[in-house]
């Protein structure tokens, strides 16, 4: 009795504990599915299951009583009393035959899962061992072959097995799931049976592809891979990582199960945010439960270790087939605030697949769920070979703070249907199996079948109990004693599954060509084009018209750019920008598809950007004026992506035509910085000597005089960009007075006289807060000094904007809560000077005295003496070569 007593603080925390992790949630799902049909296969009543979830049966006269092709009729059969039968619906009753049965099921169309439910165990007559058979959906697509449920079951600790598909219903198609028996051999005959089938509709676009988006990369190649209609898809796994198991109930509405902690491989922390309110603001809000992003696996604190390993997934998957590959992310941690803070490399089969991943940067913010897709092939290594493993790995990139982590909140993996429209891998091979398990003993018990599973449950409740018990112990000692908001060390392998312990199950990985760069035929490209249809045209770019075109019998939407014939600069660039694109990839650059040189046309085939260019979006136009935070998140995005051009890569690449009209939006107005046709690999940090390209009013002086390109050229482009982005005026406009011709220029003039706040957009007058204002113009202005060593680095430059977009959403957050009707704009008058008066500024006005305007915005020069004209059909937009006499250059 004392030890009880001593025991009872510890049971209030343990109560406690419980009651903060159970949250029966009651509030409305936030899916409601159009289709929801439970059906319990052998049963003749409705029944609700352990969740409350309600069961209609199947047999006669229930209208989902399946059809049956021959005279011998399929037997429906109770499961026998056994100690693990647990949840007794849908697992109680089963449907079995000796031949075929098919279930029709009248469905909305659209896309849908169909869950099968099975209990391995013998029926009455049906021997477990000859359980073999074929389930087809709708005829096309075969989800299972000669599947046996007992050999998949006794490879786990328990004989139910769930599998779960999606597939497509089109219009005025029902959904008919047929179930065909092995065929008979001389000396067996085998069965086919199931237990439960689920029918439940999702969000369109939740797992396949929006034909308007981008779909999600091909890992280890350089183009894309939509999921269309023709694919069904096989649920692998579905892991809350760091975060226990939710029920179908937890889901939010489609009853989808999200296992526990399996399969990491490595050491890692747990950080937890049990209460924290997430925004949703990046993705739907059902795309997954809250629970799965409050918590999360990170490498933990110590950096030294953390820079010389991985954060290892590796998890059992069918080799031969593609896999869709679902990393939900949220940055919980509270001190990790902004972008470029936590940084992380992925890999995916050993593959980089993403070289930049930044949570923050993803979402836009903290607390804010996201997700990223990717497909990857997992090659088949020899007949032999039926099981392998898919990794992930995770590894600290360059972070602003010092502070090298991942993270990753949860995973999906789905397994994708084959050419034949198969998703049935193998058996898994007898010598993975244990001892068979002992043999049924059929009514070894006279217990109701009730009671005896309250018994089983106070028994494994009271387990779990006290292993929760002894969790919440050790989380509640380290919650007091460390300083993460909570978190308990993963030991490694912890949760490393037996039966693949020490197996090296994944043979040398796949050598396809590295350079692997999607080739189009001319014919493909004319099709896609509409033969090249003027009507299609959105752009007239670097080296030619791009168009609009739809490949991959139209369900992809790319952006096809056609070199100009008569072009002669063309060609080197063109191949140029195949071999840059083809090696980087980054959230924020436009990704190539591939490429065509049939017919001596030379073909590109981008991702489609739907939103066009930044500068569509400023000024000139009859699109909505971008609200500033938008602005703010561009400039970052971009940013972005040339600090990944100068620093993500093995040879930094200078940009060299950073300008408004290379920025491009995506439909979710995600920036994606574009042409790299005049890109430059620099040397090792050494400035690269080259002639003098780019556009007027975003060159760089430094770099005219000098000729000595660096990174730092593509920052004061990128300050141009900024000040544009500000004022919404072109960089270059000779059509004002003289002294305003070059944006840069006159923004500095102004920023000097303190009169900075009054040349900015008129949409955005009482937009911007003034102390982010100070933040931004600061930025800007570091950006164009004359000389490239007084700039900072692009790094430097995504992170203050970081900072700036912080300050104007804190400020807007202030303000809301002051006036939340949100119609009190920012009083307070803009103003900012120069802090570093001493140095006194040498303006050079090289670029504002000549020229006109030309509305693409490029320039080319006819001749030496800095003379410009606009080109008007050739657009080449580079001005090769104008600064042969340097005396020219330092005039003005
Ligand atoms: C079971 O549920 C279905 C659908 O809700 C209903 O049509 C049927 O009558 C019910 N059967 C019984 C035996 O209650
Ligand atoms: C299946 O049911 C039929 C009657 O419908 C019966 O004749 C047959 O023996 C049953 N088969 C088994 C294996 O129980
Ligand atoms: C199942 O669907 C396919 C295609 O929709 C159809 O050809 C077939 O006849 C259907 N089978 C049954 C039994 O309804
Ligand atoms: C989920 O999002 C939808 C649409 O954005 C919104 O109407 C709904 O209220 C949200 N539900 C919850 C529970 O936040
Ligand atoms: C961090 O990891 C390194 C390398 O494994 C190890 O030598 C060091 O002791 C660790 N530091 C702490 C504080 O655990
Ligand atoms: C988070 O805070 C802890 C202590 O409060 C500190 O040690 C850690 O470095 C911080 N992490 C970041 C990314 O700032
Ligand atoms: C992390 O994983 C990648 C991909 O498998 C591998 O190339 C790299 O060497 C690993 N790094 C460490 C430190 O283990
Ligand atoms: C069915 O699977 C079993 C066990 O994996 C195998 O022995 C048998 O050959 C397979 N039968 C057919 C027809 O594929
Ligand atoms: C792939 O990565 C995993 C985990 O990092 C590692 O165990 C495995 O050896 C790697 N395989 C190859 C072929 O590099």
């Amino acid at each position: 009795m004392g030890n009880i007593s001593r025991l009872k603080p510890i049971l209030l925390v343990f109560l406690l504990f419980l009651l903060s992790h159970i949250s029966i949630t009651t509030s409305t799902p936030r899916y409601i599915p159009v289709v929801n049909i439970a059906l319990n296969c052998g049963s003749d009543g409705n029944l609700t299951d352990e969740y409350g979830r309600y069961w209609i049966g199947d047999k006669e006269p229930s209208k989902f009583a399946p059809t049956e092709e021959h005279s011998q009729k399929s037997n429906t059969s109770d499961a026998p009393n056994s100690p693990d039968l647990g949840d007794p619906v849908p697992y109680e009753t089963a449907r079995l035959s000796y031949s075929q049965f098919t279930y029709v099921f009248p469905v909305t169309p659209g896309p849908i899962f169909v869950r099968l439910y099975f209990y391995a165990v013998s029926y009455s007559g049906f021997d477990r061992s000859l359980a073999f058979f074929t389930v087809k959906a709708n005829t096309k697509f075969t989800f299972l072959r000669n599947f046996s449920a007992s050999i998949h079951a006794d490879l786990g600790d328990s004989r139910h097995l769930s599998k779960e598909f999606c597939i497509i219903i089109e219009e005025d198609q029902k959904l008919n799931l047929t179930f065909i028996p092995t065929p008979s051999t001389a000396s067996s005959r085998f069965f086919a049976f199931v237990n439960g089938i689920e029918i439940v509709s999702m969000p369109k676009y939740l797992y396949y592809s929006d034909p308007e988006k981008t779909s999600p990369p091909y890992v280890g190649q350089t183009f894309r891979f939509a999921i269309d209609n023709n694919k069904a898809l096989e649920m692998i796994h579905r892991l809350n990582i760091g975060g226990s198991s939710i029920s179908p109930m937890g889901d939010t509405g489609m009853f989808r199960e999200w296992s526990d902690n399996k399969y990491l491989l490595s050491g890692g922390v747990i950080p937890r945010q049990p209460n924290l309110a997430l925004k949703y603001s990046a993705i739907p809000n059902y795309t997954a439960p809250d629970d799965v992003y409050r918590s999360a696996i990170t490498m933990g604190p110590n950096t030294t270790w953390n820079l010389h390993s991985n954060l290892t997934w590796g998890l059992p998957v069918d080799p031969g087939f593609n896999y869709l590959v679902r990393l939900h992310f949220c940055e919980i941690e509270p001190n990790i605030t902004m972008a470029g803070e936590r940084p992380f490399i992925i890999y995916i089969d050993n593959k980089t697949a993403e070289g930049n991943a930044d949570v923050i940067m993803w979402s836009g913010g903290r607390d804010t769920p996201v997700f990223q897709d990717y497909i990857v092939m997992i090659q088949k290594m020899g007949d032999d070979q039926d099981t392998s493993t898919l990794f992930i790995d995770l590894h600290p990139g360059k972070a602003t703070n010092a502070i090298y982590d991942a993270i990753l909140n949860g995973v999906e993996v789905f397994k994708l249907s084959d050419n034949n429209n198969n998703l049935a891998g193998p058996n898994p091979p007898s010598t993975l199996l244990p001892p068979p398990p002992p043999a049924q003993q059929p009514g070894s018990t006279s217990k109701s079948r009730k009671t005896r599973f309250i018994a089983i449950g106070t028994g494994v409740g009271l387990f779990l109990a006290l292993l929760t018990l002894a969790c919440c112990l050790v989380v509640w000692k380290l919650r007091t004693s460390k300083r993460y908001s909570s978190y308990y060390p993963v030991s490694k392998c912890w949760f490393w599954s037996d039966q693949n312990k020490g197996k090296s199950m994944r043979t040398k990985a796949s050598s396809l060509p590295e350079d692997l760069c999607r080739q189009f035929s001319l014919e493909e490209i004319k099709t896609a084009t509409h033969n090249f249809d003027e009507e299609l045209v959105i752009g007239v770019g670097g080296f030619g018209k791009v168009y609009k075109g739809f490949i991959d019998d139209g369900t992809m939407v790319v952006a096809i750019k056609r070199l100009n014939p008569e072009s002669r600069q063309g060609p080197k660039e063109f191949w140029k920008e195949i071999e840059m694109l083809s090696q980087l990839r980054h959230v924020h650059l436009v990704s190539l598809i591939g490429y065509s040189n049939d017919e001596r046309e030379l073909v590109l085939v981008y991702d489609y950007m739907s939103n066009g260019t930044l500068r569509e979006h400023l000024y000139d136009t009859n699109k909505d004026s971008l609200p500033w935070i938008r602005r703010l998140e561009i400039c970052i995005g971009a940013a972005c992506g040339l600090n990944y051009l100068h620093t993500g890569v093995k040879h930094p690449i200078i940009h060299r035509d950073v300008k408004t009209t290379n920025i491009l939006l995506d439909e979710n107005c995600v920036a994606k910085v574009s042409d790299f046709g005049l890109s430059k690999e620099g040397q090792d940090d050494k400035a690269v000597s080259t002639l003098v390209k780019g556009t007027f009013g975003y060159l760089d002086p430094d770099y005219a005089r000098r000729r000595q390109l660096t990174e730092k050229s593509d920052v004061y482009s990128f300050g141009v960009v900024l000040f544009e982005v500000l004022c919404a005026r072109k960089a270059l406009n000779p059509k004002l007075e003289e002294e305003q011709w070059n944006l840069a220029n006159w923004a500095r003039k102004c920023i000097e006289k303190g009169t900075m706040g009054e040349i900015i957009d008129s949409n955005l007058m009482g937009k911007i807060a003034p102390e982010c204002f100070k933040v931004y113009v600061d930025i800007a202005e570091s950006c164009v000094r004359d000389q490239g060593s007084q700039r900072p680095t692009m790094n430097d430059v995504m992170d203050k904007l970081s900072f700036a977009l912080q300050l104007q959403k804190e400020a807007d957050a202030t303000k809301e809560k002051v006036n939340p009707d949100g119609k009190e704009t920012y009083r307070e008058v803009l103003s900012f000077h120069v802090s570093d008066t001493t140095e006194t500024r040498r303006y050079n006005n090289i670029f504002s005295g000549q020229g006109s305007e030309l509305d693409s915005g490029t320039w080319l020069t006819s001749n030496n003496t800095g003379m410009t004209y606009p080109s008007l059909d050739s657009d080449i937009g580079k001005c090769e070569d104008v600064f042969t006499d340097t005396s020219n250059v330092s005039k003005g």
